[in-house]
């Protein structure tokens, strides 16, 4: 608890199984043999250049597949141009949604402030060897944006991931500077995103700061909405597949005009399902 309030973000080791990850990456193998892969919705790995077709604008209830931009090159395999699977995963495949409603993972919302937790987002990351693209700095309340600031990022390795592998990097204290500096949101015609910028940042994160977070397969990483955090792209050989929910407290507010919006599926209470 002290440690997650000083740095804005905590391990917490064997959090999962083997075999609960097991499942899991079962299932999305399962899931991408079935999912139509003709819509190549491509998503920049780089938030600021963020992707806003109606594809992604309608994924927050619902299970779809995005895409690296970056071109393959000859004789690579199809399937690691994927780069990740949401947004709904947690609500529409039982497999997922089992995982997701852990007793656990709400008695840490409980025990990190939340009232009355939800999960809002999920999302299956592939980052494959050679080809899975940075993810840029930013925190994790620009795009699930809650009034007041309620974003719980919980971060569950599914295999063993370190600096090779391309990790995530947090930035320590972060989250205590300052605590929201811009809104990734929809626009006024509701047809796009933008970011709007908060505060003039006029200088930057100071990044040389920041420290990998190393974790061992089934490790989660709980991450304070206001940590600033990135990754490198993976040049390795190795995968590094993590799951991803986001959490939110329904007490706060959730504005109509943040990029994720369920349309048909309601949101449903943490502990009404668990
Ligand atoms: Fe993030």
């Amino acid at each position: 608890m002290a440690s997650f309030e000083e740095n804005g973000f905590l391990l917490v080791e064997n959090y999962a199984s083997g075999e609960e990850v097991d499942e899991l990456r079962a299932q999305m193998e399962k899931l991408l043999a079935e999912i139509e892969l003709d819509h190549h919705s491509v998503f920049s790995t780089n938030v600021q250049t963020q992707t806003s077709d109606r594809y992604f604008l309608e994924s927050g209830d619902k299970i779809r597949c995005f895409f690296e931009s970056i071109d393959l090159k000859d004789g690579q395999d199809k399937s690691l141009k994927i780069n990740k699977v949401g947004h709904a995963l947690h609500d529409l495949n039982e497999v997922f949604e089992r995982f997701s409603y852990k007793q656990a993972l709400l008695d840490i919302a409980l025990q990190f402030g939340h009232e009355e937790p939800a999960i809002i987002q999920s999302q299956y990351i592939f980052k494959s060897p050679k080809v899975g693209g940075n993810v840029s700095p930013h925190t994790d309340s620009t795009f699930l944006y809650t009034e007041p600031l309620s974003c719980l990022g919980a971060w569950i390795a599914l295999e063993d991931v370190d600096e090779e592998n391309a990790c995530l990097w947090g930035l320590p204290g972060s989250h205590t500077e300052y605590p929201l500096y811009n809104r990734f949101k929809r626009n006024e015609s509701n047809d796009g995103t933008l970011f709007e910028d908060l505060v003039e940042r006029k200088d930057k994160w100071k990044l040389s700061g920041a420290v990998p977070l190393v974790a061992k397969k089934g490790d989660l990483i709980l991450l304070h909405g206001s940590n600033v955090h990135m990754s490198e792209a993976n040049q390795s050989e190795r995968s590094r597949n993590a799951y991803v929910l986001h959490l939110v407290d329904l007490a706060a507010e959730y504005p109509a005009d943040n990029w994720l919006q369920r349309e048909e599926l309601p949101l449903r209470k943490m502990r009404e399902v668990v």
